[in-house]
């Protein structure tokens, strides 16, 4: 076998064999096969795609090229977002879901973006540890049914390097590839009850709702394949989730989600990705199961998990930080809000020091933006459309406003939830 014999076969658009991927991948990562040779391996599969038993056959050999968990918790679940701008669900869904006993043992990424990651939205919150060793990990689930750290043994290598340069050839939108680098991950973290929350629109990894939905079935494939619980929930992303974007606002925005008086569609996600996640983990109706949701964000127990959670991992609650300055940008137009780009949105907060350019640059965890009105609402001129927070780096109020379109009809709120496959 040689690797130019593997892309001249898939050049011709011909099956390759579970052996013909495992050696792609073994190569690669022992330096064998060069970034060059799987560039034009990576493009080859982003522009012809995989069958869907190839991509089983790859998520596979990618999940055993690393370390695997396993915690022994049987109710124990997992989810996942494909990311999006203003995306604090898990500060919320985490603590929720453990509230009624699901147990949550979860890693999360930092990665590059608009706003951080999820870990440093909890990193905002002062002395919040985000490492952990295993048996601290494992014991702090058990104790009170959740932790959550940045990484945690060496899971999925060949999905760490493949990524790196897929990021870097124009081969990140490929679905067979996102599903099996998305599942290896999600399978190698050992829980049996995985929910997906796929974004789709303008701030989202996939923008179109026939290649979000073709994505969503591969998922829920691979993860049935493997015998796991799993639900994929399509989800608007056209607009940014709540109504802040930066790392310590999403944070107090999180907390007052669990208070039960956060925004609508975050709380409406929320008790959706839940509601999934409690019946499969408990073996409840999916009904019932949103009904104690929903109690308990109204009775406290939601906020008095995210508490014992944050006092876990070293975190002070009462010290989050806030930006030096603040501004309110006015609009400059009157009429319902037909638009608010959440890719631009996304990439001034980026520009107030709230995200990553590259993975070393240093974010400023108390700047970003905090909008008063969402799509579908009606403004007046002169109306505070959304307080800057900002220290050193500013942006315009022209370049804000130009994120939004106006329109003279009535528009109607977007759905949020826009399918579940399972
Ligand atoms: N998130 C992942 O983990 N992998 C992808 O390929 C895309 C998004």
């Amino acid at each position: 076998m040689n690797v130019l014999d593997i892309l001249d076969k898939k050049e011709k658009g011909e099956k390759l064999t579970k052996e013909q991927l495992q050696y792609v991948i073994d190569n690669y990562l022992n330096g064998n096969i060069k970034d060059y040779q799987m560039s034009a391996f990576l493009t080859e599969i982003d522009l012809l795609g995989l069958s869907e038993e190839e991509t089983i056959d790859l998520t596979d050999i990618m999940l055993k090229s690393g370390e695997t968990l396993n915690l022994g918790f049987d109710n124990l679940a997992d989810k996942h977002s494909t990311g999006g701008v203003g995306d604090k669900t898990t500060i919320v869904l985490a603590p929720l879901v453990a509230s009624l006993g699901v147990k949550i043992a979860k890693m999360s990424g930092r990665g590059l973006g608009h706003t951080g990651g999820t870990i440093d939205k909890l990193e905002s919150i002062k002395g919040f540890k985000t490492s952990m060793t295993l048996e601290e990990f494992k014991n702090q689930v058990d104790k009170i049914g959740l932790a959550l750290v940045g990484q945690m043994g060496n899971l999925v290598p060949a999905d760490k390097k493949i990524y790196a340069l897929r990021d870097v050839t124009g081969t990140v939108d490929s679905i067979p590839l996102i599903a099996s680098s998305i599942m290896s991950k999600k399978l190698a973290s050992g829980a049996k009850n995985i929910v997906i929350d796929l974004k789709v629109g303008s701030g989202a990894l996939v923008n179109n709702l026939k290649e979000a939905k073709e994505l969503a079935n591969l998922m829920v494939e691979i993860g049935k394949k493997n015998d796991k619980n799993i639900a994929c929930v399509l989800t608007d992303m056209d607009e940014p989730l709540g109504n802040t974007i930066g790392n310590s606002l999403e944070v107090i925005e999180a907390i007052d989600t669990l208070k039960g008086n956060g925004p609508k569609d975050l709380t409406d996600l929320v008790i959706k990705l839940g509601s999934l996640m409690v019946s499969m983990s408990l073996n409840v109706d999916e009904k019932a199961a949103l009904e104690k949701l929903k109690e308990n964000l109204a009775n406290g127990k939601a906020y008095q998990k995210f508490k014992q959670w944050v006092q876990a991992q070293g975190g002070d609650i009462n010290d989050i930080p806030y930006s030096k300055h603040k501004k309110e940008i006015k609009s400059n137009k009157e009429g319902f809000i037909s638009h608010i780009d959440a890719l631009e949105i996304g990439k001034l907060s980026r520009k107030l020091g709230a995200g990553r350019l590259n993975k070393d640059d240093i974010i400023d965890l108390s700047v970003g933006i905090c909008l008063n009105y969402k799509v579908g609402d009606y403004v007046h001129k002169g109306d505070t459309l959304a307080t800057i927070y900002y220290n050193e780096k500013e942006i315009t109020d022209e370049e804000f406003l130009s994120s939004y379109k106006f329109s003279q009809e009535k528009i109607e709120k977007s759905k949020l939830i826009i399918d579940v496959i399972k």
